[in-house]
Formats: structure tokens, sequence, C-alpha cells
């Protein structure tokens, strides 16, 4: 047979170069090909397939969401028993770990240990016969655990087939499957926005997707594994070290995570375990600690097994970012676009090394989903700088009696008709700045620092000025006189004798410094809904100057990159209404001012010619800079390569800026992107 009547050679090409490009895609973020190669790559296979459906093998690539729904699980023996760790919570445990350590193998010197973070997912036993995936199983106690092989296919980072050739026989990989934060944000978002139930954690939501006995859902959810052990394997050890056994599945395709790595003794462990803590919150995946082994699997040998756990290895806790208290009352805050936002009064509890008295509660929706009430025992989380949230309640410790929540019907701020508009979460107060509590946000975020930047202007002194009426508007600001300053500085005691205040001098020379802006700072400051820095940057770049933007229908805003309908009718409506212009003019005579540049029609583009890369996380959309960047002539690309100019890097980014520092390119934070172009 000739190459063109028998597919068999294609097909096995196809499948090659498939796995190699999703690994390169999945597993090395790093692409190689754009989407719609990979896509027409599979659409060939796909069909070739389909017309000789005898050549499917279930490692291909097609054949990653396959089958009906299942009954139900079955169970799985496994070949070697999936153990747990011991943990220490202190320095000291740490410390009589590598003692004991030190002790059993006799040993002076330091031991090698590999590091890695305790990933807060689920342990699953990957077994691959030949280099195929054959089976996937959760821990379950240990011996017996359930079969989720058809939901673990679903996971495009997970390997159907073994890259390479020198895997052995029979190899069982186990590690975390678990969902990535911004996944699992992302995840939350949908089920809200579909009426459906959000998960507490990432942990949670990856159990769950997990647990599906419909494939195709946990095929839509975020899932990705970090590998870090071993099961049964066939023919000989793989390698002589952890570290090295670790290569070699990095070589075969299977994810490891970026961060394991080998450190010498205890101090070394130590000071793995303090840089971990410091940069926990960046990481995008959940950890409750660092695991530390023996690397020598001589040495892990000879240390063997007690009870059920590893004489080798160590789990070090972190502080428990969950904890549980009581649920005292429910209070409304109200911010600065009205938006309703039920606050749980607690009994004050430590989370994380913190005291913790409120936490959000979201909207009435989540309460009622969560069916949280008054006098429940709630679990409390606090994960990173987020704001502490109330995750769930505790069903068992409900007292009699305890009540149901009922947002009100009208403002508790200023009495003001709420209004819950179709298909939004958020209840809103309708007196718009009539509404004193909105108006305080809106003159707090006027004067922020992002935004027109007046250095002193804290909420306090805000608060302050409100309560005595000195102000009414953000514009009120400018016509204050020192005379009215003067009080909310000095005792009146020191007033009488006519002590001079050094604070209100500062702060009348803050807001004559304020005067002087950008358009950008200026719109961003207006507090227009939906137009963060990123859209009032984009706006300003295209308008040029107050008078374009204002005479601008939706349409004509809906041509600024990153304006859609509903920011175009935000915009619109606040210019529409007389009240906003009265503060616009009173703004202008105050003497606000900016230098005007012509509308983006008519300017040359800065960044013409220049290709960024986005990666890590960023306090805003991705979205927003990237159409920023093309707004002003850049190429925004997804994967780095020697053509890259500048790779925007956030916390938690990986390969990407790996591959940036070994190509010697241009890296960025957020600060330095927002610096680079506010000096275009
Ligand atoms: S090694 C012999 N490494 O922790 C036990 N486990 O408490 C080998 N886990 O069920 C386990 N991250 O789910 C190991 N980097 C890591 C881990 C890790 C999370 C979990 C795993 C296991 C549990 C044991």
């Amino acid at each position: 047979m000739t190459a063109d009547t028998d597919p068999r050679g294609r097909i096995k090409r196809l499948r090659a170069e498939l796995r190699h490009h999703n690994h390169r895609y999945y597993v090395l973020d790093d692409p190689q090909i754009p989407d719609a190669e990979y896509d027409r790559l599979l659409r060939e296979l796909q069909a070739l397939e389909t017309a000789h459906p005898e050549l499917i093998t279930p490692d291909s690539p097609t054949q990653r969401v396959g089958g009906a729904p299942l009954e139900g699980f079955t169970e799985v023996e496994h070949a070697v028993p999936m153990l747990s760790l011991a943990n220490a919570f202190s320095a000291e445990e740490m410390q009589d770990f590598d003692r004991r350590v030190r002790e059993r193998l006799g040993a002076d010197a330091d031991v090698t240990y590999l590091a890695e973070p305790k990933l807060d997912g689920l342990a699953i036993n990957l077994r691959f016969e030949n280099g195929s995936l054959t089976q996937a199983a959760t821990r379950g106690d240990g011996a017996r655990g359930e079969d989720v092989t058809q939901n673990v296919r679903t996971i495009d980072s997970v390997p159907l087939k073994l890259l390479g050739a020198d895997w052995p026989p029979v190899l069982e990989v186990r590690g975390e499957v678990y969902m990535p934060r911004s996944g699992f944000e992302a995840l939350n978002q949908r089920q809200r926005t579909n009426g459906e139930k959000t998960f507490a954690n990432p942990r949670n939501a990856a159990a769950g997707s997990l647990r599906q006995l419909d494939p195709r859902i946990a095929a839509a959810r975020p899932l990705t594994m970090f590998c870090y052990g071993f099961g049964e394997v066939g023919g000989g050890p793989l390698a002589e070290t952890q570290s090295a056994a670790m290569a070699r599945l990095k070589a075969w395709g299977l994810r490891v995570c970026p961060e394991q790595q080998t450190v010498q003794g205890l101090a070394g462990c130590n000071a793995y375990f303090d840089a971990l803590a410091e940069r926990r919150d960046g990481l995008d995946y959940d950890i409750d600690g660092v695991v530390f082994k023996a690397d020598r699997f001589d040495q892990q040998q000879s240390l063997g097994f007690v009870s059920r756990a590893p004489r080798w290895a160590i789990a070090r806790k972190f502080p428990a970012q969950e904890e549980m208290t009581e649920l005292l009352g429910i209070d409304i805050q109200v911010g600065r676009t009205g938006a309703l936002t039920p606050v749980a009064r607690l009994a004050p509890v430590q989370v994380a090394g913190v005291t913790v008295t409120n936490a959000t509660l979201h909207n009435e929706d989540e309460i009622r989903r969560k069916d949280v009430r008054i006098g429940d025992t709630v679990i409390v989380r606090r994960a990173g700088d987020v704001i502490p949230q109330v995750t769930g309640v505790v069903p068992d410790r409900r007292p009699a009696g305890a009540q149901a929540f009922v947002m009100p019907d009208h403002c508790p701020e200023c009495g003001s008709d709420i209004l819950r508009a179709a298909g939004e979460a958020a209840a809103r107060c309708t007196g718009g700045l009539f509404c004193p509590a909105q108006r305080k946000e809106a003159i707090k975020h006027f004067a922020s620092r992002r935004a027109m930047d007046i250095d002193g202007l804290g909420d306090k002194l805000v608060e302050q000025m409100l309560e005595r009426e000195l102000i009414q508007d953000p514009a009120d600001l400018y016509a204050l006189n020192y005379d009215q300053l003067a009080p909310l500085f000095l005792q009146p005691a020191a007033l009488e004798k006519g002590q001079e205040s050094k604070g209100a001098k500062n702060l009348l020379a803050a807001l004559e410094r304020s005067k002087e802006t950008e358009f950008s700072r200026f719109l961003f400051a207006l507090g227009i809904r939906e137009v963060g820095e990123a859209t009032a940057r984009a706006l300003a770049a295209h308008f040029g100057g107050l008078e374009g933007l204002m005479g601008a229908d939706r349409e004509a805003l809906q041509e600024v990159s990153d304006v859609g309908p509903i920011v175009a009718a935000h915009v619109e409506a606040f210019f529409d209404q007389s009240h906003n212009r009265e503060v616009l003019e009173k703004l202008n005579h105050a003497g606000i001012w900016w230098q005007e540049a012509s509308p983006a029609s008519e300017r040359p583009q800065p960044l013409a010619g220049q290709t960024f890369v986005l990666t890590g996380t960023l306090s805003r959309p991705r979205e927003d800079y990237k159409s920023e960047l093309i707004a002003l002539g850049a190429k925004v690309a997804s994967s780095v390569s020697k053509k890259t100019d500048y790779v925007v890097a956030g916390p938690g980014a990986g390969s990407k800026r790996d591959k940036a520092e070994k190509l010697e390119l241009n890296i960025l934070n957020e600060q330095g992107l927002i610096d680079l172009l506010s000096e275009l």
C-alpha cells in the first residue's frame, strides 16, 4: 500500500504532532503554533478516524471526552497503597523530624531534601501501561479508591500517551489534581451567572468536578495536575533520587510543580518554607504547607514507614486559612455605585494570623444559596490579601430560631428605593449622590491615589468634612479654605491659642497640586460605572479631551477598544445627568486642567512595532491592558519568543517568565507597565 491509501502512517504522525503541541501548550505553557493550526491538525485526525474507526485507539488526542455518563464509580484497589504524610506545625517539630532522619541514617552531614508545595487538591494515581494512560483513581481510604479515569482523561495537561519511549512497561504516577485560582474565580462567576451553586474553594470545586458522572461536565472545568510521586513502577527504579525521577516525569510530558527544588539540611528547609510562605498569595493555586522528602531513594528505603506515613517525608503546615465562628448579624454596606453588599458581623476569630470580625457575603443570592442564617456557625476564609469571606455554614450547629436574612427594600443610609436590575446580582440604592454613603465613597474615590491623588485626604477626613457639611460633592473640595480645615486638624484649645495647622496647610497645597492632572486620571476619578483605570485610559487616548468624549454617542463610544454596549451606556448616562454636568462645570471653574491631546485618529502610535506578552496575575483583567496596548500600536502575543519586546509578569508567572529571562528580554511588573504607559 502507498502512503496515500494507507492512512495509518498519517494518523500516527498526526497523533505525535498533536501530543507534542498539546504538551507545549498545556504543560509548558509555551505554544509553538497558533491555536488555529492545532485545530486544523486535530480536525484532520478526526476526519481520518471517522473514515477508519477501526484505527481509533483510546490514547488518541481525539479521545479525551468519550463515553456515556457513568451510573456510578467503580472501586479500584491500589497496587501500592496511597499513604498520608506526618505533619509539622512548628519550627521545633520540623527540627525533630530532621534530627530523627539523621539519627536513623547515622548521618552527620546535612540530608538533601526535595522541597515542594503541599498542594490543596485531590490525590490521584495515574496508571500508564506501555506509555498509555489506562486508569486514574482517587486515593479513597489509601487501599481502595474510585475509578475516575473518564474524568481525568479530560484534563488537557494529563498525557493520554507519554512522550518519548524510555518509560517502564508499568508506571504509576501520583500527584494532585487541582483547580487554579484564576480558573476557580471564573468558574464561580459562571456558576453565579447561570444561577448555579458556587464552590467554597478551589479544592471543593476540583473534588466536585472529578465526582461528575458525566465526563463532559468535568471537561468544562479548568482542572490541571502536578505530579509528585509514584505507585507501582515496573522494571527497576527510575533513578537514584526523587529529584532525578521527577526530571524523567517531566521529560515524559507530565506536569511537575516548578517550585520543586532540592535543599540542604534543616537550614535549607527553613529558608525554603519562609520564602514560599512569603510568596504563597501570589501563586495561582492553593497550598497549605510544604512537603520535604529525603531526596535519595536509598535513604527513603532505609527510613521506611511508620503506621501509614513515610518516615522520610513530612508536611510542614502553614496556619489555616479557614476557621469557624458565630454569625452575629448581617449589615448592609452601600458602595460607591450604590451596590448593596451584605457583610457578616462575626464573633472575632483568628484566621491565618489576623483577627477577623467582618466578612463579605457577596449578595442576596449567595446568602440564599448557602442558606446562611443569623446565629449560624459559619466558615470564614481569608486567603492572601483577598477580603475575608463566609464560604458556608456548619448545619449541625444551627441553633433553634436562627434567622433568615431579608434584604431591605429601602436604602439603610438614605431611605431611597432599592432596585435590582434584571440579570444583575447586586441590589442598588437609587439615591445616587443624594445617598450619603454613595457620596462619601465617590469623594474618597475622587481623591484616591490612582485618581486625583490628593495627598493626605484620607477616608477619615472625607467623613469629617461630610459630617460638618463642608462639602457635598468632589468639586466642593477645591472651595475649602484654611479656616474651615484647621478645626479638622487641631483641638479647639490649640486653635484658640492661635496655633497654626500644618495639616490644613499641607492639604490645601495638595489640593492645589492635584489641579494639574491627566485626562485619564480625571475620567477615572469621576467614578463612572464600569470605567476603571484601563477603560479611562482607553477613552482618554481615543477622544483626547472632555469635549470629544461628551459629544460622543453610544456608537462613537463603542469605537474605543474595550468599550462595549454596557460601558457605553454608563458613560452616556453619566454625562446626560444635569447634576454631573454641574459638578464638571464647578471642577472646571476650580481650575482643574490637563494637557489636551488630539484624538487617537490623528495621533502617531508610539508602540507600533513592539510586541508584548502578558502573564501571571494582574490587578485588572488582561484584556484591559491588551486593548490599551493595541490602541497604542503594539502587538500582544500569547507566547514568548525572541521577537517579544516586553514581558509583563504578574505574581504567579511561570514558564513564560523563565523563558523571558533566558532570552534576556525586558521584563516588567504591572507597575512597570503602568509607568511605561504613562510616559508615552
Ligand atoms: S507526597 C507517601 N507531595 O498530601 C505520601 N503529597 O497528607 C506521599 N499532597 O494524600 C505524598 N501535595 O494528597 C506529597 N507535594 C506533595 C503533596 C502531597 C499534596 C497531599 C496528598 C496526600 C496528602 C498526604
